[in-house]
């Protein structure tokens, strides 16, 4: 394999070919991601519900983001890799974005950034992109304003908020972001928007039009228990299986069937570890 472009996503559209993404935090699941050939890995500001724990993704820090970026960069050299600008790194000012956004790449190594926001971040948009750096859009259900949205609820239900949608996808397609994350809206506006921009949409409750797909790894795999929104497809079911795997351990350092004689070490040997 090689390592994934923007270019490569552009013309997997065209050939309609459909891409998938997904969310990876540290090294070990990014190894796990670039195994299975998945195009995109979003290093997603979800780390903060997922990963710390957090019920929202608001106090994401710069600071949070290099340090989770930086190791997936290292387990995956093939798909592209995604770093989301945390809330209030890019709406202070273009300057501002565009410092954050160098640092993103500069010391978390990512291929690209992704932000949130329509018609009102495209000027943003176009500066970081004039900056050299490759943008991913993210409209509809916008985790990082849900208190102005009032709440995680679908969006662009009803004509008007359904051609603002619209609207916010091609002002970004005009400030020149190279894909676009469609997150909780009706079907019919995910398809409206996936023809009518020549844009890659990774679709999450976005429908089955979009051009790809994006899933947060610990919703998939069944890590993520607090809630589980109707358009994650839960692959596996990891968390139980974890649990039992814990008391079985628990229960057998009680009675003391592990560590077994192949577990331990004799008092001579010829190497380091045996
Ligand atoms: O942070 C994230 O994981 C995201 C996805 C929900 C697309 O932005």
């Amino acid at each position: 394999m090689a390592k994934m472009t923007t270019q490569q996503l552009q013309s997997m559209k065209v050939d309609g070919i459909k891409i998938s993404m997904t969310t990876a935090y540290d090294y070990p699941t990014a190894r796990l991601v670039d195994k299975a050939g998945i195009e995109i890995i979003l290093v997603g500001d979800s780390l903060m519900m997922t990963v710390l724990g957090d019920d929202s993704t608001v106090g994401c820090t710069m600071e949070q983001m290099i340090h989770h970026i930086k190791p997936v960069v290292l387990g995956a050299p093939n798909p592209l890799i995604v770093g989301d600008m945390p809330f209030g790194s890019y709406n202070v000012s273009t300057e501002q974005a565009i410092a954050n956004a160098t640092r993103l790449m500069k010391e978390g190594r990512c291929d690209v950034i992704k932000l949130e926001g329509g018609r009102e971040v495209a000027h943003i948009v176009a500066a970081i992109v004039a900056a050299g750096i490759p943008v991913m859009g993210h409209i509809g259900l916008t985790p990082q304003t849900v208190s102005k949205l009032g709440g995680f609820k679908v969006q662009g239900r009803g004509e008007a908020a359904a051609r603002a949608l619209v609207d916010d996808a091609l002002a970004l397609e005009a400030a020149g972001v190279w894909g676009i994350v469609l997150e909780c809206m009706p079907e019919n506006v995910g398809k409206a928007i996936t023809e009518q921009t020549a844009l890659p949409t990774i679709g999450i409750g976005g429908g089955r039009y979009c051009d790809g797909q994006v899933l947060v790894f610990h919703d998939m795999m069944g890590i993520f228990d607090r809630f589980t929104p109707t358009f994650v497809k839960q692959y596996l079911n990891l968390g139980p299986d974890i649990v039992e795997a814990f008391e079985a351990f628990r229960s057998e350092v009680r009675s003391g069937v592990f560590p077994e004689a192949r577990h331990v070490f004799g008092a001579i040997s010829e190497s380091e570890v045996d």
